[in-house]
């Protein structure tokens, strides 16, 4: 699976794929926001320092037309910038016509496999079922990307599954089960998923034992 981080900040990203585990990177205007630098810029620099993976960013527009005009600005700033648009109809439309001319799509705010099947047929890039936010509102996240994943299975769709919206480890790992391709995820999680407090003693332990035995 791959592991991607959802952030707006650059620094994080260049601390992850410094460890060589980092595949790409999800972005939204939320997270832009909140890191509070220019938009153009951070998409720029994340796509140079993911010289092996993925930026996706996403466009502000509702109707096709400025969807398609800020996918043709977004596309510039890297070969590697996947279009990241909503899932409505105006987007799945935009979706088709993107996905003709071989531009790479991910389709966000996915939350029913119905949804996820229609991104498929438009040619979507990747889906991303937002499962955090499902779990919030009562349903279960993982049943939604357990089902697109049969149903892609069952047709031969291309489609990735981008799983996003984690909130815990434990979604991580419940996407690596369910076969989904790609995990994105803040990077306060990406770091709890090298640690394990019988690693930590283990190590202290080893580290006394060695030095013991030279006094
Ligand atoms: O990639 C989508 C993600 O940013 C949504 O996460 O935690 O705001 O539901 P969250």
């Amino acid at each position: 699976m791959q592991i991607f981080l959802d952030t707006g900040s650059v620094k994080e990203v260049k601390e992850a794929y410094d460890l060589g585990v980092l595949d790409g990177v999800t972005t939204n205007p939320s997270l832009i926001a909140k890191a509070g630098k220019d938009f153009f810029q951070t998409i720029r620099k994340m796509s140079k320092i993911l010289k092996k993976g993925v930026v996706n960013a996403e466009v502000i527009s509702t109707d096709t037309k400025g969807m398609l005009k800020e996918a043709n600005v977004l596309k510039k700033l890297g070969k590697n910038v996947i279009i990241k648009i909503p899932c409505i109809p105006a987007g799945i439309k935009a979706v088709s016509i993107l996905s003709k001319k071989k531009i790479r799509t991910n389709v966000t705010l996915v939350f029913s496999a119905n949804q996820a099947l229609l991104a498929a047929k438009a040619g979507a890039w990747c889906v991303s079922p937002f499962i955090g936010r499902l779990d919030d509102a009562g349903q279960k996240g993982m049943q939604v990307v357990n089902d697109i994943k049969t149903i892609f299975s069952n047709y031969g769709f291309e489609t990735r599954i981008l799983v996003a919206s984690i909130r815990s480890t434990r979604h991580v790992t419940e996407a690596a089960k369910a076969g989904a391709e790609i995990s994105t995820m803040p990077y306060a999680i990406f770091q709890k998923m090298f640690k394990h407090p019988l690693t930590d003693s283990g190590l202290k332990k080893f580290l006394e034992d060695w030095a013991s035995r030279r006094k």
